[in-house]
């Protein structure tokens, strides 16, 4: 989604900026642009398509000159990707420059109150209205106009300005989108950054700016703001993870980078939960009388995340017996869901900064209910959110299409229903072991599925012109099979469907006709004969079925047409490994088509707007 990278300093902006900007290209945009002050003036230079453009226009910047400068990457919410809808947006005689990420809501009738007072509107987009409102309210404070232009937004947002009026400092504020500030070693300046990877390459000191903060960056200092416009103390963070886990390392797309690195993230995700034998959760600083205590988990999550939480349900519901109800976040704040003691609810986010699960988080936090935050991204906004945080280690995900970090969020689950099934005693010590000795195998296994490409991407290049794909199973393999329809429409805008095996003959099979690929998981041994029996179904209206299992079981290969087969584990934790054909298939049929497999059409890595 949209981004932003703000320096100020004795180097030459516009090259920091567009460096910045092209470490945040993987989330997504479709336009961008520069503000730099110039010694005069602010000059602005933006324009729709692809940040190369850009670096081509201004060569590579040095068509900028300024010290002071404000970079974005826009994602449109509101108007087409066009020059006049890319950031900044500026005020009427350009002496205002702001890039904005997130939604303003009530910008409508913010404009047309400017538009009452005589503003004349160049776009169709929200971020406009702040730009004139800060010229509204400025009257030789520029920290007074941010304040009194804050009371009046309504929505989220993180901003970086300019004032050319105070050519010395850059403003930024943030409510309910992300924002970094970046404190440069002496001399070399400061940094804003609506995400870390923008800011890396020059330090990795710093702060997290809380919601409805101000800071304001000169070459030397930064100071930070509240609403009152009083000072406040902030606390230097230093980011320990490493860029070059973020380049591609010789892959041609990260999607499989980080497709490849799954067996090394799933052994990085259990290894610090397992002690001397025992599961162990120290980040949710609950004792096990307290954890045994508890009667249901609520879980909110987007997209695959979701799809962890339809897997959390079976194995938690089997291995523990405490009820678990998912939800897609963006339904869960609507639906006034109710809760009872004893509960918790459970947020499981890559980013960190999804803009409805976060919004679930906040409002099961109104009704005083323990939050619990399952992230990948060190330092998001969940993070500080949330009551506690349990942290998935997959290291930056950078393909929009997520792989490492599903698959960190699943082991997290298993982990967390094999806790609560031992502190509530609903396995046997035998069990309990069973489990565990299986869950470290899961890393090798993986490893074999992954060492076994060839046949799946063989397959792939024979679907490259699929029209519509479907995918079934059922219970665990049904949710599996969901994950893998997903993960194919996003990236090969394949039309892909994914069903509980049961079902299709409630209306689905009559889609199903010569030809037309049927992938089916088929891992749940005591499943395997129903899902046989619908594949039977499936096959005898002419589909074509590949079937991803774990059956030493002839009549797969007397039923399938094409069999993948991967490793025997434990039923529950069957999905870590069915999942990995189907994240190739994906990949490769992405591939075959030419497709950039990391940034697919209209889809962004962090949807920060609801
Ligand atoms: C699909 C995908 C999305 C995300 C969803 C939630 O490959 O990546 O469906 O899973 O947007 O994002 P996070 O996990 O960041 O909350």
């Amino acid at each position: 989604m949209c981004g932003i990278v703000g320096y100020i300093g004795d180097e030459q902006a516009a090259p920091i900026l567009l460096d910045g900007l092209s470490k945040l290209e993987y989330r997504g945009y479709d336009s961008a642009g520069l503000a730099v002050y110039d010694g005069e003036k602010i000059e602005i230079e933006k324009m729709p398509g692809r940040l190369r453009g850009l670096i081509d226009i201004t060569h590579d910047g040095e068509k900028m000159p300024g010290t002071v400068g404000i970079g974005h990457t826009r994602w449109a919410t509101h108007g087409d990707p066009t020059v006049e809808n890319a950031h900044p947006q500026y005020n009427k005689d350009k002496t205002i420059a702001v890039v904005h990420n997130g939604i303003i809501e009530n910008f409508q009738k913010i404009r047309e109150f400017l538009e009452e007072k005589g503003y004349q509107f160049r776009s169709e987009t929200d971020t406009e209205c702040i730009a004139h409102l800060l010229d509204y309210y400025y009257e030789g404070d520029p920290l007074e106009a941010i304040v009194k232009t804050m009371y009046r937004l309504e929505g989220s947002y993180a901003l970086c300005i300019l004032f050319a009026k105070h050519p010395d400092q850059v403003f930024a504020v943030r409510k309910d989108s992300p924002m970094v500030i970046g404190r440069g070693k002496e001399g070399e300046g400061n940094f804003v950054a609506s995400d870390v990877p923008a800011i890396l390459k020059y330090t990795r000191q710093v702060y997290y700016i809380d919601n409805e903060e101000i800071a304001v960056l000169s070459r030397d200092s930064i100071q930070f703001f509240n609403l009152d416009m009083e000072p406040i103390q902030k606390e230097l963070h230093t980011i320990d993870w490493d860029m070059n886990a973020a380049e591609k390392g010789g892959y041609e797309f990260f999607m499989m980078k980080e497709i490849s690195e799954q067996p090394k993230v799933i052994r990085r995700t259990i290894e610090p939960h397992i002690k001397d034998n025992e599961v162990v959760f120290d980040e949710l600083k609950m004792t096990d009388e307290e954890l045994a205590k508890l009667e249901r988990i609520h879980i909110a999550a987007c997209g695959s995340a979701y799809h962890v939480g339809m897997i959390a349900k079976y194995v938690i519901e089997g291995m523990a017996r405490v009820p678990v109800e998912v939800d897609l976040a963006s339904e869960f704040r609507y639906r006034n869901p109710i809760y009872s003691e004893n509960e918790i609810v459970l947020l499981i986010s890559q980013s960190g900064e999804t803009a409805d699960t976060l919004a679930a988080l906040k409002q099961a936090k109104e009704h005083g209910i323990l939050t619990v935050a399952v992230v990948n991204a060190v330092g998001s906004s969940m993070t500080r959110e949330a009551d506690r945080t349990i942290y998935t280690v997959a290291g930056p995900e950078i393909s929009v299409a997520t792989t490492k970090a599903y698959s960190a969020q699943l082991v997290i689950m298993y982990l967390l229903a094999m806790k609560l099934a031992r502190v509530k005693g609903t396995i046997s010590t035998k069990e309990y072991l069973g489990y565990q000795h299986d869950l470290l195998q899961l890393p090798q296994q993986a490893e074999m599925v992954l060492n076994n490409q060839t046949r799946i991407q063989k397959f792939a290049n024979r679907y490259i012109a699929a029209k519509d794909v479907f995918f079934i199973g059922r219970g665990i393999d049904y949710a599996i099979a969901v994950e893998g329809a997903l993960k194919l429409k996003e990236i090969s805008y394949i039309h892909a469907e994914a069903y509980a095996a049961g079902e299709l003959k409630h209306g689905t099979i009559s889609l199903i006709e010569k030809g037309t690929l049927v992938n089916a998981v088929v891992t749940q041994e005591d499943l395997y004969e129903k899902t046989i029996s619908n594949i039977v179904e499936v096959r005898s209206r002419g589909a074509f079925v590949m079937a991803i299992t774990n059956a030493d079981h002839a009549d797969m290969e007397n039923t399938a047409d094409y069999v993948i087969y991967i490793p025997k584990t434990n039923p529950y934790f069957t999905g870590s490994l069915a999942i990995l054909p189907l994240q190739l298939f994906a990949y490769y049929v992405s591939a075959g088509k030419g497709f950039d497999v990391d940034h697919p059409r209209n889809l962004a890595k962090s949807v920060t707007v609801e």
